[in-house]
């Protein structure tokens, strides 16, 4: 939840309309019978680019654009007056798009939904059980040494399979560092990621969340009636199955160990508490952390490698962090939660990196009420689309915004409007793991430039395509130098 102080500081939307006009007269691309602008999102380089057709139409058509895919119908907001308004005039219970191909896997196999699904309701019931603890900085600081625990064993291995200073699939490294952290800390479970020779079971596991994580950003059965795979019993559906029923058999194993155990419960076992406290059914607390699972992997592991790119491209910045994390840290400790509250820059540095390459590029909502946004009466129904990405890459909200600055976001250098910035979304419905992600993403470069300095192999621009996240077209150049 945007903190109450910096909403109060926002800029007030300048042109709240006193009449406002009806959702057709919001302008939008080019809208052809049947197909809407599909083909001219194709022409600019298709879904792989959509990101950047986004930037392209809010700077043609402003803060507000209208776009129909098919038949699929949006409306897309990129200025932080309009996500003021969203964020202020939010029901109880906002709304996502649906992930079709999750709900249609947990309505046959009668399993309950998470978080990343759950409507109404039990979406509260069940935000308001994790809530508490996940979205506490005073109890979220308390997971540390997990996070550390993995940390050592992913800093050895940098060190250890380095050739040159060049990591081989560097992304799949990160995406094993983040799977082995939230695995410590949602089951108190050690897989072996990290090891030189990884157990069938824990690269099944992984492969199953890549998996499930893909189709519910990119999977055919997004743009194809699920209904139809299932009843032709597709390819891409057993495909689906397997992987979801693959990911709740380990799930649970390890769930029913933690509720069996009625021992002291540990200071830093946040998810021991949640699942022994909470009034949730074993069935919701399967679906609820399965969901935090598939949530935090790639996008934690994604932020990660945009940090370490950033931190490449940019050596003065990388020097003053060294400095900080020297000050603040005495040579014979490890760096822990304590210390982040002292690091500025190192906040600084993250929040930066996550403007300048966010991995999500935008979130949704369905809105569950008429709603005035700006100029217009949206009706409810409409499905809203809060393009982070293209908020952050605006020169109208970050001067010199091409450029990776984290000066910006320290105090002395002037505020900046807390909705123009959104890497984890908005409102009630924002990320319930920011807290974690950020604490873990800002251990993990402590660790990392402290040991390592992160060099650029060349200077060439790096394409970002879409593909469910904005990922690098090619592998990173950098190189890890042991200090
Ligand atoms: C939701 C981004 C890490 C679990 C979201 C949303 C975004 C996001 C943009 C949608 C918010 C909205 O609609 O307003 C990120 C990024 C991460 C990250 C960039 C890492 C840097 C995590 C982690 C977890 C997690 C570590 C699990 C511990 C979830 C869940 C939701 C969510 C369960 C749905 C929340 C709800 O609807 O109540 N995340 N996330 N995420 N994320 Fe994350």
């Amino acid at each position: 939840v945007l903190e109450e102080k910096d909403a109060l500081e926002a800029a007030r939307c300048p042109h709240a309309a006193s009449r406002a006009h009806s959702l057709d007269a919001i302008p939008g691309p080019t809208n052809w019978p049947l197909v809407g602008s599909l083909f001219e999102l194709l022409r600019k380089g298709g879904l792989t680019r959509q990101h950047e057709a986004l930037v392209d139409y809010h700077k043609k058509f402003g803060k507000i654009f209208r776009l129909k895919l098919g038949s699929f119908e949006s409306v897309h907001i990129g200025a932080p007056c309009l996500l003021e308004s969203l964020y202020r005039t939010e029901g109880s219970y906002p709304q996502r798009l649906e992930i079709k191909p999750w709900t249609a896997y947990r309505d046959m196999r009668d399993e309950a939904y998470g978080l990343l699904i759950l409507e109404g309701k039990d979406w509260q019931r069940v935000r308001r059980a994790f809530q508490q603890k996940l979205m506490k900085p005073t109890e979220v600081v308390k997971l540390d040494r997990k996070i550390n625990e993995v940390l050592e064993d992913f800093v050895s291995r940098i060190g250890k399979t380095n050739i040159g200073g060049k990591i081989e699939d560097l992304y799949f490294e990160l995406n094993k560092w983040s799977f082995e952290t939230i695995c410590l800390v949602l089951y108190d479970k050690r897989f072996g990621l990290l090891q030189d020779k990884v157990n069938e079971e824990a690269m099944n596991f992984i492969t199953a969340v890549k998996t499930v994580s893909m189709m519910s950003t990119f999977g055919l059965m997004m743009v194809t009636p699920v209904e139809l795979h299932k009843s032709l019993n597709t390819k891409t559906w057993q495909d689906h199955t397997a992987a979801w029923d693959r990911i709740f058999s380990t799930a649970k194993v390890y769930i029913d160990k933690k509720l069996k155990r009625n021992s002291v419960i540990a200071p830093d076992d946040l998810i021991g508490d949640i699942l022994h406290q909470s009034r949730l059914s074993k069935k919701e607390l399967y679906a609820a952390i399965t969901e935090l699972q598939i949530g935090g992997v790639e996008t934690t592991a994604n932020s990660m490698l945009w940090a370490i790119f950033n931190l490449s491209r940019n050596p003065g910045a990388q020097r003053r962090l060294l400095e900080e994390i020297r000050t603040v840290v005495p040579p014979e400790q490890d760096p822990c939660g304590e210390h982040i509250k002292s690091m500025p820059y190192l906040k600084a540095c993250l929040k930066e990196s996550m403007r300048i390459s966010p991995s999500v590029p935008f979130t949704s909502r369905t809105l569950d009420k008429d709603t005035v946004l700006g100029d217009y009466a949206i009706p409810k129904g409409t499905v809203l689309m809060i393009n982070s990405h293209a908020l952050g890459s605006s020169e109208d909200y970050f001067d010199d915004g091409k450029k990776f600055k984290p000066e910006r976001w320290l105090r002395e250098h002037g505020t900046i409007n807390p909705f123009a910035h959104v890497p984890f979304g908005i409102g009630k419905r924002m990320c319930i793991g920011r807290r974690l992600a950020e604490l873990q993403l800002q251990l993990a470069m402590c660790w990392l430039v402290r040991d390592f300095e992160i060099v650029a192999t060349d200077n060439e621009p790096l394409d970002v395509i879409h593909s469910g996240l904005l990922v690098p077209n090619r592998e990173l150049p950098v190189a890890f130098i042991k200090r």
